[in-house]
């Protein structure tokens, strides 16, 4: 397992939840699956439940609440500014439930990437698992993506599907696709800095 210590990627998780994304982070750093720090988690959320497993953990969290600034572009470059003062170099969206403007990437820099509960370009927005239920499709999952302007729309990096079940009500099929989630978030984090990878348009391919 690697040594903790300055030469570890810094990374930055922003939450808004429950946190159960960032826990399944902070795990396989644990476990040394993941090579890298966490340097901070951010929440737009006060008293989110994400802040006690980042401080249970012994990371540093920090809340911005969206309101407090006067517009979008302004709470987005405080946040970019807080991540790269801890040195983060990636960013972690791990059910931050706030749109992220261009201003946002530009100031932050780095590979910013989401986890959504289904598998784009299907059902983008809230509640996917709902959505997915609603639509009455046979295959759900999950997709790790770069983060663009547009909303849950940039290039893949990773995705896992789950079979949807007769008898699934939303619960049951949510937790189906949190399970898969929990699996590909960390592995994508991991990808994404170990390098070795071209974007060809929208395709996220090895080098
Ligand atoms: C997760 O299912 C995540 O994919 C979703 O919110 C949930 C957060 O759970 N994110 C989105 O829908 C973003 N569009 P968590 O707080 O337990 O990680």
């Amino acid at each position: 397992m690697p040594e903790a210590g300055a030469s570890r990627r810094r990374i930055g998780v922003l939450v808004s939840g429950r946190g159960s994304n960032l826990q399944a982070l902070i795990d396989a750093v644990g476990r040394g699956d993941l090579a890298a720090t966490i340097a901070v988690v951010i929440s737009n959320v006060p008293g989110a439940a994400a802040l006690d497993r980042a401080a249970a953990a012994g990371i540093e969290t920090l809340v911005l609440p969206h309101r407090d600034w006067p517009s979008r572009e302004a709470y987005d470059e405080a946040l970019a500014a807080a991540l790269r003062d801890r040195g983060a170099e990636l960013v972690c969206l791990a059910g931050f439930m706030r749109r992220l403007t261009g201003r946002f990437l530009d100031a932050f820099g780095g590979p910013v990437l989401n986890v959504h509960p289904s598998l784009l370009p299907a059902f983008p927005g809230l509640d996917g698992p709902g959505q997915a239920l609603a639509h009455g499709v046979k295959v759900a999952g999950c997709t790790v993506h770069l983060v663009t302007p547009e909303l849950d729309a940039g290039p893949i990096v990773a995705q896992a599907a789950v079979p949807v079940r007769t008898d699934d009500t939303h619960d049951t099929l949510a937790a189906r696709i949190l399970v898969e989630e929990h699996r590909l978030l960390p592995w994508a984090v991991g990808r994404v800095l170990d390098g070795g990878w071209r974007l060809d348009g929208r395709r996220f391919l090895d080098v």
